[in-house]
């Protein structure tokens, strides 16, 4: 039997795991940093053999996965069993795990909780939450207690009614400068990297340039560091009206689908199961077994 060693905690990563000190040396390599969510332990093993250098466990399972209408309702226990699923797939990519709505905004003594529990219960390498302003002392309290932190600005979907909608962000001079002061912000506070989610390119450029740290876009433009896609839309797993800024890669769902009208198809024809799908037993067995059947009424005493 092979043992899988057990992912250990960020302070001693395991042999292989992508050290988080490389990112911003991609950045200043102008290496771009590939991100892609996943939700499962299939997931997170593709995302890892496709040579993904992080996998985000993004709350957008709440609607890819989880069949809600936002990103709201994804809660802890939630998240916790995805990201355990996926930390076991996965070997070099770094793991981050998305902090759902409510485990952060209440106080930091919350949010430093709920992103140990991500480490110890799930194996997470380090977390993501979004905003700035108050959430910067939760970003100071958790990079205090020894996790990481990845921060997410511009369209910020779990406060998106409050930003009038799913809609670009920083599109004025005004809105623009608030963002890069954010930015700033968050990397002061000890943020080892930035989502940049639908901001105008050339905004998500300059504050790329501007920080040291490496910036993740995702409808941010071909200038920030890295770009992050989410599983479903990549793929076309989900079938919902997608964003301006989602490409697609594959059309799985297609194909799933036709592979399930074709598996019910065979079975209604009896197609299916063929030979090779079937367990024999010795003939000599057989035959006992329906000469007993034959013979005896009660089952219970041929036992
Ligand atoms: O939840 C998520 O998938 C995200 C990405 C869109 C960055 O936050």
């Amino acid at each position: 039997m092979s043992i899988r060693p057990q992912r250990p905690a960020p302070a001693t990563p395991a042999p292989g795991r992508l050290p988080i000190t490389e990112l911003a040396e991609m950045k200043a390599r102008r290496q771009p940093i590939v991100m892609v969510t996943a939700y499962d332990a299939p997931g997170g093993r593709l995302a890892d053999q496709a040579g993904a250098d992080l996998v985000l466990v993004g709350d957008s399972a709440a609607m890819t996965v989880l069949g809600h209408d936002s990103t709201v309702p994804a809660t802890m226990d939630e998240m916790l069993v995805l990201t355990r699923a996926v930390t076991r797939g996965s070997r070099r990519p770094l793991v981050i795990a998305d902090m759902p709505f409510g485990s952060f905004q209440v106080s930091d003594e919350d949010a430093v909780r709920n992103a140990i529990r991500f480490v110890k219960e799930a194996g997470a390498d380090a977390v993501k939450l979004e905003g700035a302003g108050p959430m910067l002392s939760r970003v100071r309290a958790i990079v205090g207690a020894g996790v990481p932190v990845m921060g997410h600005l511009g369209l910020t979907p779990q406060s998106a009614t409050m930003l009038g909608g799913f809609k670009a962000q920083g599109r004025t001079a005004e809105k623009a400068l608030a963002l890069l002061a954010d930015a700033r912000a968050l990397e002061a506070a000890g943020c080892f990297s930035l989502v940049l989610e639908a901001v105008p390119s050339p905004v998500a450029a300059r504050v790329t340039r501007d920080l040291s740290i490496p910036t993740i876009g995702i409808g941010a433009g071909p200038d920030c560091d890295g770009q992050v896609l989410v599983w479903h839309d990549l793929l076309g797993l989900y079938e919902g009206r997608t964003a301006r800024f989602v490409k697609r890669y594959a059309d799985v769902a297609g194909t799933i689908r036709t592979a399930l009208e074709e598996y019910a198809a065979d079975v209604r024809e009896r197609r299916f199961p063929e030979e090779q799908h079937t367990y024999a037993m010795p003939e000599d067995e057989l035959a006992l077994f329906e000469e007993a059947v034959r013979t005896s009424r009660d089952v219970e005493t041929w036992l």
